[in-house]
């Protein structure tokens, strides 16, 4: 097939380019030339684990090419996928749509022959209804129809969420539309990945429902965090007790300082928006925002009461900057609020993040970036692990108590058992974990 991505940011290059790897002809467009001339040289814009090396093996192949021209690459498309920026609207919950209707004009000045026309990006319900009306209203003559098809990608695992599935869902009005998706996803459906064909506002709705029962999910298992450590139970283990339910199964139950990320903070504010436009207020998932936001910015408090005493002058190491590991983004970070507040306090924070430090400069200010973890541990009176990557996950306890003014570890991941960390004289406080 001949395919065009509209978008070629976190959605829309992993998508692309993993579609070429199946073997179509993709052409990913972007009004962003510095973009599209790195990726023409092999620099990714984003940081996605596995990337740089799928994109520059389908560009050799022939199969994947980048362009900032979107009439040209929608000439003669198959189908074209809509994946650019659906941001939230500070606070309110809109969504701004502003970049999915803008391409949704130019590609109807565009088409030619039948065309499927894909909402990729995560719109609001009924986004694909004035998608079609646009697109009617410019080309009135056009062939075409307009398919949902949400993407269901964590940072930092995205390739292979794409190349695994738990299932295809794909919303469509126009029958037409069937033996095209198929035909996309046909090395998935060849190996039996489900699926599911529904009408476009079902699978509008799939997508913030999938988002938003994660958040959820997180944001109860933070709860009974916090409970445990008022009754002097395991979170962990509480977790693991009701994750071996297969009515609830074992996945994000893993308590933290609070869910962040481009996507459950702004799709769940966006299905309470359209909960609340339909009248059907969705009251679970206004609690899990208001729980989640109070959690954030609670963590901090966390941090205070263990280092104990005058807040001010004392230095907070922060391992970890990232919303989680193995990505660079920054967006609503734990972090981020867990910084502010402690400078507020009149702390020094120092943080050590592997790929986050330079995309964290527009979110966090006045902080020492260190070179490693032990560098960020330098006269700190208490490590902070508030992501949890990989290089967090073996570290010397020895080495850290030299360059520590206290062995205090605030372990917001539980990283650590305790027992770890007090074998080696640290003080260890964890989340939902009754430190003994
Ligand atoms: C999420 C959805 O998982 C994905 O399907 C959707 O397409 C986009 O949004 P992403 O935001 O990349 O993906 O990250 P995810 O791995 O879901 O984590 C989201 C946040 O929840 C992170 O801040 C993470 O630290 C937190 N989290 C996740 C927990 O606190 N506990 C958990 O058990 C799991």
């Amino acid at each position: 097939m001949q395919i065009t991505m509209i978008g070629s940011g976190y959605v829309g290059l992993v998508s692309g380019t993993c579609l070429a790897d199946f073997g179509h002809q993709v052409i990913c467009v972007d009004n962003d030339e510095t973009k599209i001339n790195g990726l023409l040289e092999g620099r990714m814009p984003i940081y996605e684990p596995g990337l740089a090396d799928l994109v520059l093996t389908n560009i050799r192949a022939g199969r994947l090419s980048f362009t900032t021209d979107l009439a040209s690459a929608v000439k003669g498309a198959d189908a074209v996928f809509i994946a650019v920026g659906t941001p939230a609207r500070r606070g309110d919950g809109l969504t701004d749509l502003t970049y999915v209707f803008a391409a949704a004009r130019e590609i109807a000045a565009a088409i030619e022959g039948f065309t499927v026309v894909v909402t990729k990006s995560t719109v609001p319900v009924g986004t694909g209804d004035e998608v079609e009306r646009i697109i009617r209203e410019v080309n009135p003559t056009a062939d075409f129809t307009v398919v949902s098809n949400p993407e269901f990608l964590r940072e930092g695992a995205a390739i292979a969420d794409f190349k695994k599935p738990d299932r295809i869902v794909v919303g469509l009005e126009d029958e037409r539309a069937r033996e095209v998706m198929l035909e996309i996803y046909r090395p998935l459906y060849l190996n039996q990945f489900p699926m599911q064909f529904t009408s476009r506002r079902t699978s509008e709705l799939i997508k913030y429902a999938n988002n938003a029962f994660l958040a959820m999910k997180i944001t109860f298992a933070n709860e009974m965090a916090d409970l445990c450590e008022a009754v002097g139970a395991n979170v962990l283990e509480v977790a693991r007790g009701i994750g071996l339910d297969n009515r609830i199964g074992p996945k994000f139950l893993q308590a933290g300082p609070g869910y962040g990320g481009s996507c459950f903070p702004k799709d769940t504010l966006a299905l309470v928006k359209t909960a609340q436009d339909y009248d059907s207020p969705v009251r679970l998932i206004e609690t899990t925002i208001a729980v989640n936001e109070v959690r954030k910015r609670g963590m901090a408090r966390k941090v205070m009461a263990a280092v104990g005493g005058e807040m001010r002058g004392k230095t907070i190491a922060i391992l970890g900057l990232t919303f989680k590991p193995n990505t660079d983004d920054m967006r609503e970070a734990p972090s981020i609020s867990i910084i502010q507040a402690l400078q507020d306090a009149g702390c020094i924070v120092r943080a050590y993040d592997p790929e986050g430090m330079e995309s964290s400069r527009t979110s966090i200010s006045n902080v020492h970036y260190a070179r490693d973890a032990y560098d960020c541990a330098v006269g700190a009176d208490a490590l902070v692990i508030v992501t949890e990557w990989d290089a967090f996950r073996a570290l010397n306890f020895e080495r850290l108590k030299t360059v520590m003014n206290k062995p205090l570890l605030i372990d917001l991941r539980n990283v650590y058992r305790p027992e770890e960390a007090q074998r080696h004289g640290f003080t260890h406080v964890g989340v939902g974990i009754a430190s003994r």
